[in-house]
C-alpha cells in the first residue's frame, strides 16, 4: 500500500469511520500521561508550554490540553477531513491555542530545534515503514526541548495472538508488519526490546506498561496488546 493508499484510507475514515474516534474525548492514557508529566516529573504544563501531537486526528488531545492547561499545541495529521473536523470544532467551541495542519510524519517538523516540551503519539505512528520511523525519531529528537517528554501508545506484540494471526496470515513488507485484511493499512507491531532499542537511542525510557484493549472493525472487537511507554529526551 503506497503513502498516498493510505493517506485516502484514513480519509475516508474520518468521512465513515469503522476504526478512528470522531470523539472530542481525550484517550485515559494521554490524560495519565499528562498528571505523570506534571504530578511524578514536576514538570510544568502551562500557558508558555509547547505540545505537538504528531496523528492527531480531529486534534482531541490538542484540544483538551489547550483548554486545560492553556498551553500552545500543534496538530499534524496527513487525513484533510480529520484537520478540518477539528478546526470546525475548534472555531464553534472559540477554543485558543490550538493550531491543526496537514502534515504527514514523513516530512521534516515545521518548528524549531529544541521548541517543543511534549510529544504525544497515540496510536499514529505504527503504519509507518521503520527508515520513515527512524527518520521521524530523529526529527522529534530535534524539536524537543532538552529534558522534554515523548508519548507513544502502540501495539505490542508480546501476548497478542491475533497480531500473530495476522503476522502470520497477511505479512506486511518489514519485520513485524502485517497487512490488515480488512482494513488494508500496513501495521507493526513492537516486541518491548525492539521497541525499547530503537525508542533507547534517542530517548530515555522512564516507564513502560503494557495493556489489553480491543480493536473493533465490522462490528467485532478484537483483543489486543498495547504498549504504553513515557519517554524522555537524552542528553
Ligand atoms: C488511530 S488514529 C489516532 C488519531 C489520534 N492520535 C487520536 O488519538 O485521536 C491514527 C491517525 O494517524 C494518522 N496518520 C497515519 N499515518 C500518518 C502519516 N504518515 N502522516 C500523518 N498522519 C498519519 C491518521 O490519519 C489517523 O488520524
Amino acid at each position: 500500500m503506497s503513502r498516498l493508499d493510505q493517506q485516502i484510507f484514513w480519509d475516508n475514515e474520518y468521512k465513515d469511520p469503522q476504526l478512528v474516534t470522531k470523539s472530542f474525548i481525550p484517550q485515559s492514557d494521554v490524560t495519565s500521561f499528562l498528571s505523570w508529566v506534571r504530578r511524578k516529573q514536576k514538570y510544568p504544563i502551562d500557558v508558555d508550554a509547547t505540545i505537538l501531537d504528531i496523528g492527531c486526528g480531529v486534534g482531541r488531545h490538542c484540544i483538551y490540553i489547550a483548554d486545560q492547561y492553556g498551553a500552545q499545541c500543534f496538530g499534524f495529521d496527513f487525513s484533510a477531513t480529520a484537520i478540518a473536523l477539528g478546526n470546525a470544532y475548534i472555531q464553534e467551541h472559540a477554543v485558543s491555542g490550538v493550531h491543526l495542519t496537514v502534515q504527514s510524519l514523513t516530512d521534516k517538523i515545521p518548528l524549531q530545534d529544541n521548541s517543543v516540551d511534549i510529544v504525544i503519539d497515540a496510536m499514529s505512528s505504527h503504519s509507518l515503514l521503520q527508515s520513515e520511523r527512524v527518520f521521524l525519531l530523529s526529527e522529534l529528537y530535534r524539536v524537543l526541548k532538552p529534558g522534554g517528554f515523548l508519548f507513544v501508545r502502540t501495539f505490542l506484540k508480546d501476548g497478542d495472538a491475533n497480531a500473530k494471526e495476522l503476522l502470520k496470515r497477511f505479512p506486511g513488507p518489514e519485520k513485524d508488519t502485517y497487512k490488515h485484511p480488512r482494513l488494508h493499512v500496513v501495521e507493526r507491531v513492537f516486541e518491548e526490546k525492539d521497541f525499547k532499542q530503537m525508542y533507547g537511542n534517542y530517548f530515555s525510557v522512564v516507564s513502560f506498561d503494557k495493556k489489553t484493549g480491543y480493536q473493533k472493525w465490522d462490528n467485532q472487537s478484537y483483543k489486543r496488546r498495547y504498549l504504553i511507554a513515557h519517554m524522555q529526551k537524552k542528553s
